[in-house]
């Protein structure tokens, strides 16, 4: 699969702060394509607020009284419109619908705050902290129809310190996002990914760390 343009539709449901990182990769000139659209569940989404700032089109998608479905629809035709054809999601805590996930096969990815497969789901932090784990971190993945579960593009650890709380190791793993979002983006478009099973082959020299 090749993609041969990165026009970068992003979805949120919260802060929008890896939109931020991806949005001056971007102005930086380093990431080689442009966030066309954000959209948002959530009226009040930073994210939005950060669209705005960056002067990125931007609008809350409504799902009050709509199906999965209907609503997955809406976004997927406000994605069409402005020509997107990299979806990233940003802390979207909306399960996407089978239709979504078919349409834009292979052109979704979502950031994860630990390494998966380990700590799937809700509250990735205090799984980590529950178990006892000395490392954990961030995981960019494809979106297949299941839940943190699709191709693995870039993952970076982070410690676990004696004394962490959920709030200390939620900070140094957002951190740790804010570098591996843009980055596994930058990948992922210039990377030219090829689908073997789980694995992704990537069809150019990987970018160096
Ligand atoms: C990020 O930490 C991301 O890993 C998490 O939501 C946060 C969004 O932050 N996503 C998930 O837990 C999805 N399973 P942001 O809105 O500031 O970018």
């Amino acid at each position: 699969m090749t993609i041969k343009t990165a026009k970068l539709g992003v979805i949120s449901s919260g802060r929008g702060e890896n939109l931020r990182y991806i949005l001056r990769a971007e102005r930086e000139g380093w990431l080689p394509g442009k966030v066309a659209v954000v959209l948002a569940d959530q009226p009040d989404a930073g994210a939005l607020r950060i669209a705005e700032e960056f002067s990125v089109c931007h609008e809350f998608v409504d799902p009050a009284g709509l199906t999965r479905l209907e609503y997955d629809r809406q976004l997927i035709d406000r994605l069409e419109k402005a020509g997107v054809d990299l979806v990233i999601l940003t802390g979207y805590m909306r399960i996407l619908s089978p239709d979504f996930v078919r349409h834009y096969k292979d052109r979704i990815l979502n950031i994860h705050p630990a390494l998966l497969p380990s700590f799937r789901g809700l509250d990735a932090f205090s799984q980590a902290l529950e178990w006892g784990v000395k490392w954990t971190g961030t995981t960019v993945h494809v979106v297949d129809e299941d839940v943190d579960h699709g191709p693995i593009v870039y993952q970076r650890p982070v410690p676990v310190w004696e004394g962490d709380d959920r709030e200390s190791l939620k900070a140094r793993i957002q951190r740790a996002e804010y570098k591996a979002y843009p980055r596994a983006i930058r990948m992922f478009i210039e990377g030219n990914p090829r689908f073997e099973g789980r694995r992704i082959v990537w069809q150019k020299e990987r970018l160096r760390e």
